[in-house]
């Protein structure tokens, strides 16, 4: 067992202030690979990101998705998509939100291992919050905003919460 992930996966905790200090762009693409590496169904990867940089951007999310304040001090945010072209067939399609969300879960365990903080801030299936994001990312047709992650240099000490309950496993039949 290596218990060094399993630690990092149990401290992991959403941040939500940030340092006023890059994240250089070679973990920006440790974090990107972290996400592609996520399971899919049937591997069908239906995924994209969109990294944003760009000061006014992060601040035009930030302050038009009260959800997501905290974007607009973020020195970066990646913008977790569907490729929806690349989703399956049929009742299968809406597995993308599945895959999308392994590329999530996947991207803030690789920041936590960084040493950077993030916190996944929601937006499918929040038709407000994925019209902003169409609009101000110009997301082509086909390409779904699933999530929004600001990230950084966390600003504040993670508060790490214990969440383990054996009351809601059951064993073999409910
Ligand atoms: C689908 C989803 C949507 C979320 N949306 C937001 C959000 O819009 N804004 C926010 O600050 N946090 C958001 N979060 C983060 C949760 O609030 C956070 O994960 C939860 O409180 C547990 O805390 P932890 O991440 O520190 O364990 C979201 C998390 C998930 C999984």
């Amino acid at each position: 067992m290596n218990d060094d992930f399993i630690q990092l996966i149990m401290t992991r905790t959403s941040i939500r202030a940030f340092l006023d200090k890059p994240v250089s762009d070679e973990m920006v693409e440790t974090l990107l690979k972290a996400a592609m590496a996520a399971p899919s169904a049937k591997n069908s990867q239906p995924w994209a990101f969109v990294v944003i940089r760009d000061r006014a951007l992060l601040e035009k999310l930030g302050n038009s998705l009260p959800n997501a304040k905290m974007t607009a001090t973020a020195p970066v945010a990646v913008v977790i998509c569907g490729a929806l072209d690349k989703a399956l067939p049929g009742e299968a399609r809406e597995y993308w939100i599945q895959d999308a969300a392994a590329a999530t879960e996947n991207f803030l365990l690789a920041v936590h291992a960084l040493g950077l903080g993030a916190v996944w801030t929601g937006v499918h299936p929040i038709s407000e919050r994925i019209k902003i994001l169409k609009e101000t990312l110009k997301l082509p047709e086909g390409v779904e905003p699933f999530c929004l992650i600001p990230f950084g240099w966390p600003a504040v000490p993670a508060a790490v919460k214990d969440k383990w309950d054996p009351s809601i496993v059951h064993q073999d039949v409910w």
